[in-house]
């Protein structure tokens, strides 16, 4: 595993070292980007010419003295104020795309130094309940998020934060004792008839607890026997958590995602610790009590009327509720696994929520300047109207029909398509289409952003969707399995290269710059636009530039390696983002 220094960051290097050559008592960053006039501009000799008191075209002229051409740059020309505009040579493209796709898998993006460990708490349903469109963003930004963190290094660790406690299982729990064999055993069931079971029994004992006083007042018992942990109350509750995890595992599995069972650690997991929780938070004096329960107070944050509003430890009645096991949670991720990043990939309208429960953990000390916690709260899915996604009826959509019908539509596209497809591959291909539509309409948008969830515009095939990334893989993969025998995709520095090659390698090389600005900003949009793009590219270099019938035996396996290269990029970003590239559509 060789990591490749970027083409950027090489200019970058020889630019500051002829800038502190020039100047060498005053320092300046350079500011390289990418530029249309040529392939990068710095602006920073303007700062440097500032702080020198110099002339910024005349320094600008120094500067360029101070830099050698050769290898690398091949042409500097000062313009406009002050700025540099650089031109690096076609061999040094190529060869640090060889050395990249020398690199395997990787790429040549480099491990990031001082990785640390980033506990992501996503994908995080509750029990007994259908999983909605709110659920979708959770699991599909938490999952690309973790993939990008670990492919720099960072360690990950997922905790799936379920909603598996609390007061509405003493009345489930009460209603399953009374009618025993409500719920077929979890190991007999698959996921929709698990559903079905828990809906039944939900709306069931629902009906009773709002009609019978007498019902009411044993489900409230009921309560208490769970948390005190009565062990014929906890065997019937795990018959609901088991149910549970039969659909959410159907969910996910449709959703063409990984989650491990270690790391589904619900609130319950953290019931014996709350109480120590709410103990310690009272002996410190930062939680203190009011009207008979256990409260933390914040100057800050103000509700109604400028009433300050409490977050709230333990209820008058001695409960614990979602701030606690949250709290409870801190300590366990800290303490225990390590964590030296904390992030929540939890709806926005929960942000408040966080914002207390983490301020709290900072006077506890629980959190300290090592750990840095962030909720990345995401916006809302809405419907075509612009208003939160809706079904017809106005009820909110189940996440399972929701998917069934991408995959569904996603097999008209491929089937218009299908030339050499067999039924099985248009039904294998129609799933890895539908589902990757889906996240990467969900992908594609900044987090913190509503969206609309529009089935036509995510399975369209022109425009920024996921499968028009996916064809363009799979064209690619079509144009590689075509090279004539014997000639295989091999890099020829020596070539020129044409400027739809130029433009096309200089975004390759900016594949690890993107990876790393994506993870660090929690951004998986970033790496959307920027597939997007190298797609866009390679279109226009697919069309200026023939590949098999080019000039010379080089020029063909240069132009394969070009290829390869870039339905490498495509095929790693896209797997960044939890998304499948098939290799024929
Ligand atoms: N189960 C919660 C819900 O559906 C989300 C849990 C978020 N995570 C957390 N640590 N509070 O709203």
């Amino acid at each position: 595993m060789a990591s490749v220094t970027s083409l950027t960051d090489l200019v970058n290097q020889q630019l500051s070292s002829a800038l502190s050559a020039t100047r060498p008592e005053a320092s300046a960053d350079p500011l390289l980007r990418r530029s249309d006039r040529a392939d990068y501009q710095a602006n920073g000799i303007l700062a440097l010419a500032k702080k020198a008191k110099a002339n910024p075209r005349e320094l600008a002229t120094e500067v360029v003295a101070h830099l050698t051409t050769g290898d690398l740059i091949k042409d500097v020309e000062v313009s406009g104020p002050g700025f540099l505009n650089i031109t690096v040579a076609d061999r040094a493209i190529t060869g640090n795309l060889a050395a990249r796709h020398a690199d395997g898998e990787r790429l040549g993006v480099p491990l990031k130094e001082n990785a640390g460990v980033t506990v992501v708490d996503y994908a995080q349903p509750n029990v007994a309940k259908e999983m909605h469109v709110g659920h979708l963003r959770s699991a599909v930004i938490g999952d690309a998020l973790r993939a990008l963190l670990d492919f720099t290094g960072e360690k990950t660790i997922g905790r799936h934060h379920i909603g598996d406690w609390g007061t509405q299982f003493g009345m489930l729990i009460q209603y399953l004792f009374e009618h025993p064999g409500e719920l077929a055993p979890a190991d007999e069931v698959d996921g929709t008839q698990a559903m079905s079971n828990l809906n039944r029994v939900y709306k069931a004992s629902r009906a009773l607890f709002d009609s019978d006083d007498e019902f009411k007042e044993r489900a409230r018992k009921r309560v208490v026997a769970l948390q005190s942990g009565d062990k014929e109350t906890l065997e019937l509750w795990q018959q609901f958590v088991d149910e549970s995890k039969v659909y959410f595992y159907s969910v996910f599995e449709k959703l063409d995602m990984e989650v491990r069972d270690e790391e589904i650690v619900g609130e319950s997991a953290y019931n014996e610790g709350m109480p120590e929780t709410a103990r310690l938070l009272e002996e410190m004096g930062v939680a203190v009590r009011s009207e008979g329960a256990l409260v933390v107070f914040f100057d800050e944050i103000r509700g109604k009327d400028d009433q300050p509003v409490p977050l709230i430890v333990q209820k008058a009645d001695g409960g614990f509720g979602y701030a606690a096991s949250d709290l409870t949670a801190i300590r366990d991720r800290v303490v225990d696994l390590h964590a030296t990043t904390l992030l929540y990939v939890v709806d926005v309208r929960q942000s408040l929520h966080f914002r207390m429960v983490f301020e709290t953990a900072r006077r506890a000390g629980w959190l300290s300047d090592d750990v840095t916690a962030h909720n990345m709260g995401y916006g809302t899915v809405l419907g075509a109207d612009g208003k939160p996604f809706k079904t017809r009826e106005g009820e909110t959509v189940r996440l399972e029909d929701l998917l069934d019908e991408a995959v569904q539509r996603a097999a008209e596209v491929v089937r218009e398509k299908a030339r050499d497809l067999t039924e099985d591959e248009i039904r294998e291909r129609a799933a890895q289409v539908g589902i990757g539509a889906v996240k990467y309409a969900d992908l594609s948008t900044s987090p913190n952003r509503d969206y609309k969830f529009d089935l036509d515009q995510m399975v369209s095939l022109n425009g920024d969707t996921s499968v028009y990334l996916q064809y363009a893989y799979a064209r690619i993969q079509s144009i590689l399995r075509k090279a004539p025998d014997g000639v295989r995709p091999s890099a020829h520095p020596e070539l020129a290269l044409h400027e739809a090659e130029r433009a096309l390698g200089l975004h390759l090389d900016g594949f690890a710059e993107t990876v790393a600005d994506a993870a660090r900003e929690y951004a998986p949009h970033k790496l959307a636009a920027y597939l997007y793009q190298l797609a866009s590219l390679y279109t226009s270099f697919y069309d200026k530039c023939p590949v098999l019938k080019a000039e010379s035996p080089e020029q063909v396996a240069n132009r394969l390696f070009l290829c390869d290269i870039t339905a490498r990029t495509l095929h790693r970003g896209m797997a960044l983002l939890g998304i499948r590239t098939p290799e024929r559509l």
